[in-house]
């Protein structure tokens, strides 16, 4: 199995990451995760765009052009003749002598990308899964896709210990995002998510959700909502790279829709793939 390190496509097995690394020690990188559909990269100029935007806030500085980058991940799905999955590539800000700041020299930024199979998740997409509320105890820059991830894990393993697909995370009255994906309410044939601020990660599918919203006459608004908008909703799903248009037809004890996805909602996952074809 081939893997990109520093930029070079080497075998999986070649590799060595120190352990002074700082994403290693500090969680101090970004991270993306691109779907590949049949052999290609989807939406692959907005998540290339958003790993360098996600660099440029905490001050890393990506040693290659967004170009030989592209270049590179298209090779890798080829070489290792990647069919339908994901390639999650990972920068961080390099190796050295532990301390908190940043190191006291430039040094080279580590990066790694490698491919992986994983089929479009129909079965899930088609019955619905449920979701748990869970209080967002994330820090306050959740629109970097940082490796930090530790308050993303307790919250999927929470809804994961009540037999949840998803933790709906929640700021006090306020919600923000799933533990993984973005968060949508449909309200009287209305699409509702919230803004993305500093709080959540804009994510690529929730932004082709709103394109495909605003080219197919679907009413919606990018507005904050509450605990209660969500439980009194008439639909509500889930997006992320990995579960597309994702329908929750269940929150803590209460079913929404009668349990079955709604009627907007599958009409935007329907959307979603001829989007993908
Ligand atoms: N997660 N919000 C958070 C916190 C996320 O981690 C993700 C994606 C999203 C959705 O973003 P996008 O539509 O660009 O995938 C929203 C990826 C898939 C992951 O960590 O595996």
């Amino acid at each position: 199995e081939k893997i990109i390190f520093n930029g070079e496509i080497v075998e999986k097995s070649e590799v060595n990451i120190d352990i002074e690394d700082r994403g290693y020690q500090f969680g101090d990188g970004i991270y993306e995760v691109i779907r590949v559909y049949n052999g290609h990269l989807f939406t692959k100029d907005e998540h290339i765009q958003r790993l360098y935007e996600s660099a440029e806030k905490i001050s890393i500085r990506i040693p290659f052009s967004k170009k030989d980058l592209m270049q590179r991940l298209e090779e890798l799905v080829e070489t290792n003749q990647l069919d339908t999955g994901i390639i999650y590539l990972q920068i961080t800000r390099g190796t050295y002598t532990r301390q908190h700041g940043f190191p006291s020299e430039e040094i080279i930024p580590t990066y790694v990308a490698y491919t992986r199979e994983m089929p479009i998740p129909q079965v899930s997409m088609d019955n619905g899964v449920k979701g748990l509320l869970v209080e967002d105890i994330r820090w306050l820059r959740c629109d970097i896709k940082s490796l930090n991830l530790l308050g993303n894990i307790l919250a999927k393993q929470q809804a994961a210990e009540a037999g949840c697909y998803e933790a709906i995370q929640h700021r006090g009255e306020e919600i923000t995002e799933g533990s993984s994906s973005n968060v949508f309410i449909v309200k009287d044939n209305c699409v509702i998510t919230r803004p993305a601020t500093n709080l959540i990660l804009n994510g690529i599918t929730r932004q082709v959700i709103l394109k495909l919203c605003k080219e197919n006459g679907i009413e919606y608004k990018e507005q904050i909502f509450t605990v209660n908008d969500l439980k009194q909703a008439d639909e509500v799903f889930i997006s992320s790279t990995t579960s597309e248009v994702m329908p929750i037809v269940q929150i803590n004890e209460l079913q929404i829709n009668s349990g079955t996805p709604g009627k907007i909602t599958k009409k935007l996952q329907n959307l979603f793939k001829r989007e993908i074809e």
